[in-house]
């Protein structure tokens, strides 16, 4: 049987050098999410990338004294940094910027306009210039934006038109048919009550008053107005419109577009109408994640409260942020990011909970077998306990992963750690050592727990990459077969003979007070 397919995206990200700690939450998720897919045997695409055109950047650049193109290249390098910094583990980083795109975006709007899908007519209105966004006038109050609250500018130009309000009532027919494109399903509403049923106007898709764009081709005072030059890029990367176009025909449609809450409108109305309008397959779903606050408030840089992911990846490590970002906020709620709240899941989760069962597992076998565990098949009450838990915690694990659900995942997850925990408290493997006569029962109920761990170790890989290699090496664990998905399901695969290589503590404790105040100083 062919091997089955599974495309994600993550939003393609605004090329400035204010990325922060929620544009890596939706990266990380987006990541947890295709590693998930990897583990469960899916032949897996997962495209990021930078969106690199419109006023904005031209007039940054400027003002930074270099050329557009500088610019945007100086950013990409940051960002792919970045994203090897989180351990994004993407198949294709896509830049709006390369000649593959610019090529196929004009064939796209070459061709809306050739079928009478695009037009030209003359605009007026207001224009957010950070936001990129066109307002009419009714949806403006005091002059301001309604989203960042900045001026709005007026213009007035010749522009062309995509017929958007033509696909309205095919919109509505789709999302009302496929309640699982949009999720969650409040934001569905909103889309079709606020949106769609009032509805669409048609969409302005060219610009006059700036350069920086893709050209239309047969008008090149106009460029491509940017929604149509980003958004088309989760169909042109795999080679839809360019010369080669086998991956399109093999990973389109995208199973999952991951995108902020405040741009489902753009991926839930105008994307799938310019699909429709090309004459594609839609994309399966779009899941649209809340926000990451900062102590309840909007994160940015010119609110001077943006929390510089790199910092957080060099004090704590990067699986411990990217266990913090998918434990702490559910996917598709808003969450609030503290310093604190940090803090305490590191100390609570990782280092009593789980780095513990990891050092005491391997300390007791050190103690009391000088490092070599003897096979023994001895066992204890509560071993029953044990494994119906571990049974539980991966079924329960793999339906909240299928849903993109990660912190119940990880919440049903660490029942099984917690409870790991507690069968070393009843079993008292210090007793039965002082005992004697109870090698056999110490070193069976030691084997519990090493095999706990195995288990553990791969249900966090989609969140945490690196942890479970601790694991796999102070167990000494060789086998890949051990490391699957799959082996998840049977407890008492490892060996019971088992050589640790006793390692370092993973998640050292953070003295609370010392960290809050050194934050405080940086
Ligand atoms: N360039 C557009 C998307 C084009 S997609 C074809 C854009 N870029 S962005 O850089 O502003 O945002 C990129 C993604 O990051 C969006 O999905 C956005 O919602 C998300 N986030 C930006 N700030 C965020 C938080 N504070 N919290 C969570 N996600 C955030 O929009």
């Amino acid at each position: 049987m062919a091997q089955k397919t599974f495309y994600i995206t993550t939003a393609l990200y605004y090329s400035n050098d204010n990325l922060h700690i929620g544009h890596a939450y939706e990266a990380v998720a987006t990541d947890a999410m295709a590693r998930y897919k990897r583990a469960r045997g899916y032949d897996v695409k997962m495209l990021t990338g930078m969106d690199e055109h419109g006023q904005k950047i031209e007039q940054t650049s400027e003002a930074k004294d270099k050329s557009p193109q500088e610019y945007v290249d100086h950013i990409a390098d940051l960002v792919k940094e970045l994203m090897g910094t989180l351990d994004i583990d993407y198949d294709i980083f896509w830049r709006t910027t390369v000649d593959a795109h610019k090529v196929a975006v004009k064939k796209i709007f070459k061709k809306l306009y050739d079928q009478g899908d695009i037009y030209k007519d003359a605009y007026e209105g207001l224009y957010c210039v950070p936001c990129e966004t066109f307002y009419t006038q009714h949806q403006i109050s005091n002059g301001k934006c309604p989203v960042c609250e900045r001026e709005v500018q007026p213009v007035k130009e010749e522009t062309y038109f995509f017929r958007l309000s033509k696909y309205q009532d095919a919109l509505i027919k789709h999302i009302e048919d496929n309640p699982n494109f949009i999720q969650p399903k409040s934001r569905q509403n909103e889309m079709l009550n606020n949106f769609l049923r009032p509805g669409l106007e048609d969409l302005c898709v060219s610009r006059t008053s700036f350069k920086w764009g893709i050209p239309v081709e047969f008008d090149p005072e106009h460029v491509t107005y940017v929604w149509v030059d980003a958004l088309s890029n989760y169909a042109v990367a795999l080679g839809y419109m360019g010369d080669d176009d086998t991956e399109y025909q093999k990973y389109w449609p995208a199973d999952v577009h991951i995108v902020g809450k405040d741009i489902v409108r753009f991926h839930t109305i105008i994307w799938p109408a310019l699909l429709m309008a090309l004459g594609q397959p839609l994309p399966k779903q779009v899941f649209g994640h809340g926000w990451l606050n900062i102590d309840g408030k909007k994160m940015g840089k010119s609110l001077g409260n943006a929390v510089d992911p790199n910092m957080l990846v060099e004090r704590y490590g990067v699986d411990a942020v990217r266990y913090f970002l998918l434990r702490e906020v559910v996917f598709g709620q808003d969450g609030n990011f503290t310093n604190e709240a940090l803090m305490g899941r590191i100390n609570a989760d990782l280092a009593n909970d789980l780095g513990n069962l990891l050092s005491r597992t391997v300390g007791m076998i050190d103690k009391y077998f000088s490092g070599k565990l003897p096979a023994a098949q001895a066992e204890t009450e509560f071993d029953t306990s044990l494994c119906e838990v571990a049974a539980t915690a991966v079924q329960k694990a793999e339906d909240a992963y299928d849903n993109m659900q990660f912190s119940d995942a990880l919440n049903e997850i660490w029942n099984f750690v917690r409870r790991a925990n507690k069968y070393i408290d009843e079993v008292m493997p210090w007793v039965l050592f002082k005992e004697g006569g109870q090698k056999e029962r110490l070193a069976g109920s030691l084997y519990m727990l090493a095999e706990s761990l195995r288990i553990i170790a791969v249900l966090i890989e989609p969140v945490m990459p690196n942890t479970p290699r601790y694991v796999y090496e102070q167990l000494n664990m060789s086998d890949d077969n051990m490391k699957t998905w799959g082996s998840t399901k049977e407890f008492g695969l490892l060996g019971r003979e088992i050589v640790i290589s006793k390692g370092d503590i993973v998640f050292p404790r953070i003295d609370l007070k010392k960290e809050l105040e050194g934050l405080a100083i940086e």
